[in-house]
């Protein structure tokens, strides 16, 4: 297959693909795990190395599937089938295709019992639910909350009604329609409780701990969990970016996107930790309290604040909107998918992908309550999803898209896709090929835990290997390639 595919779908603002991409990224990524992590991994250090990976490795990744999704024009499976196709490749590389797909579904079934927290927690502060004077009366909140199967139930499965009500009314009607209220919505409610925090303490120190970059303070384990987290907050190999890419028309630019997306993303990131821990510091409470942080820390800070109710409801309004823009990518492309190859209209593609969410997501919510102890090697069905998901299949998928990218395939598809300049292409080559994946494969030899690894007095190693593989990879590559394709 030679010919470019046309395009089916396609968004129609100027604004559809970035306002959809951006909603994709920022999501409970951005808002609740981001602060956190920031917080136990020590601040400003953690910021520097998470800005340093989305900057080599999240951004050429991302234009990657973006022009994966743009050249082959359907569904992950099928786009990058097409494009393996198109440089003489064997349809079993469309493997990485169905593996982000897998992925995107697997991450929505437990997604969406994060969301539902959020749900209940806005329920809460609406109807006075989140009052307690210690952090152990919000354990308490936050354990009855999770406690009951029905109640949880109920909320992750409205998230899923949403979701798919959504991705059913289509691209444009449905997707990028929602997009354009929520987004701007949802940027407004974080300036709003910005605003607050800067006249009612506590900010100057949130500022002075999400900026000051003390070296001393960088651990192996965060610029790990950094790397982790590049690929999660930017929604790279769950299928949703490719996806999307599907619908970008040819006459905009991958790499302007693509750079807007993630700029976006890691403005809203550091918004929220200026939003949430200036009530933290005020309150003299941990900022280090772990996947607490947004559901018992903050609302206790909260209460001792004025207007803390109103600022509670906002935030979660912020948190429940952010969310569902993210849980509507990951669907998108199963459904896309179905309706392609299975002949499915978009409604009923929806709603057929949303009854097996729910089971799957009914499983993940279990967990914290009836299926406790339904563990395997200590881990609930939740951990499962979450562990199989962002330490396996997202960085294997990223792995294999970067180097199909950088050696596999015809370098002609991605000039004509990326439109760089000489040298901006070299660039983007050099991360895909070496430094990306090399990243991913500290993420694994951690995952596997074969080897410790402490960044901070091998660095001089791991630049060493680096540069040793790109020298000899450069070297061997035309030859192979001339091999390999022909
Ligand atoms: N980027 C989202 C977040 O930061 O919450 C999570 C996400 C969305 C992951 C879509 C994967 C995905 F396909």
């Amino acid at each position: 297959m030679t010919a470019r595919q046309q395009p089916k779908n396609l968004w129609i603002g100027r604004w559809g693909f970035v306002l959809a991409a951006t909603g994709s990224a920022v999501g409970l990524g951005n808002i609740w795990k981001f602060p956190y992590m920031t917080g136990e991994y020590g601040g400003g250090a953690f910021v520097l190395v998470y800005l340093a990976c989305i900057l080599c490795i999240g951004i050429p990744a991302m234009m990657t599937e973006i022009a994966f999704g743009r050249r082959g024009r359907g569904s992950p499976i099928d786009a990058v089938k097409r494009v393996a196709q198109e440089s003489g490749r064997g349809k079993i590389w469309s493997g990485f295709g169905w593996m982000s797909m897998l992925a995107g579904f697997m991450i929505l079934s437990f997604y969406v019992v994060v969301a539902g927290w959020s749900l209940a927690y806005l329920w809460k502060a609406i109807s006075g639910g989140l009052q307690g004077g210690s952090v152990e009366d919000m354990a308490a909140i936050f354990g009855a909350n999770n406690a009951n199967p029905l109640t949880l139930g109920a909320w992750s499965t409205l998230v899923t009604v949403v979701t798919m009500f959504i991705v059913g009314k289509g691209v444009q009607e449905g997707i990028e329609r929602s997009m354009r209220w929520m987004m701007p919505g949802m940027v407004l409610l974080l300036l709003a409780m910005i605003v607050y925090a800067m006249f009612s303490g506590g900010f100057g120190e949130a500022v002075t701990f999400l900026f000051s970059f003390e070296v001393g303070k960088l651990s192996s384990a965060g610029l790990l969990a950094a790397m982790g987290h590049a690929f999660f907050t930017l929604s790279l190999s769950a299928g949703a970016i490719m996806a999307y890419g599907a619908y970008l028309p040819d006459s905009k630019s991958i790499a302007r996107t693509t750079f807007t997306v993630a700029i976006c993303d890691t403005l809203i990131a550091l918004m929220a930790g200026l939003a949430i821990f200036p009530a933290i510091f005020a309150n003299g409470m941990d900022p280090a309290s772990g996947p607490g942080l947004i559901f018992m820390s903050l609302p206790l800070a909260f209460q001792q604040m004025p207007l803390g109710n109103v600022l509670q409801v906002i935030f979660f309004v912020m948190l429940s909107v952010a969310a569902l823009t993210s849980a509507v990518s990951m669907i998108e492309a199963t459904v896309a998918w179905l309706t392609e190859r299975k002949g499915m209209s978009r409604k009923r593609a929806a709603w057929s992908s949303g009854i097996v969410l729910w089971l799957l997501s009914t499983l993940a919510m279990l967990s914290f309550n009836l299926g406790a102890d339904w563990t395997l090697a200590g881990k609930t069905v939740f951990d499962w999803l979450d562990y199989l998901t962002s330490r396996w299949m997202m960085p294997l998928g990223g792995l294999g898209l970067c180097l199909m990218a950088g050696f596999l395939l015809r370098d002609e598809i991605f000039r004509d896709e990326l439109r760089l300049s000489r040298r901006q292409h070299a660039l983007w080559l050099l991360m895909v090929r070496y430094v990306s994946p090399l990243g991913i494969v500290l993420i694994f030899i951690d995952a596997l835990g074969v080897m410790s690894i402490d960044i901070g007095s091998q660095w001089p190693w791991f630049l060493a290997v680096l540069v040793a593989i790109t020298v000899l990879g450069e070297m061997l590559s035309p030859r192979v390639r001339r091999q390999l394709v022909g």
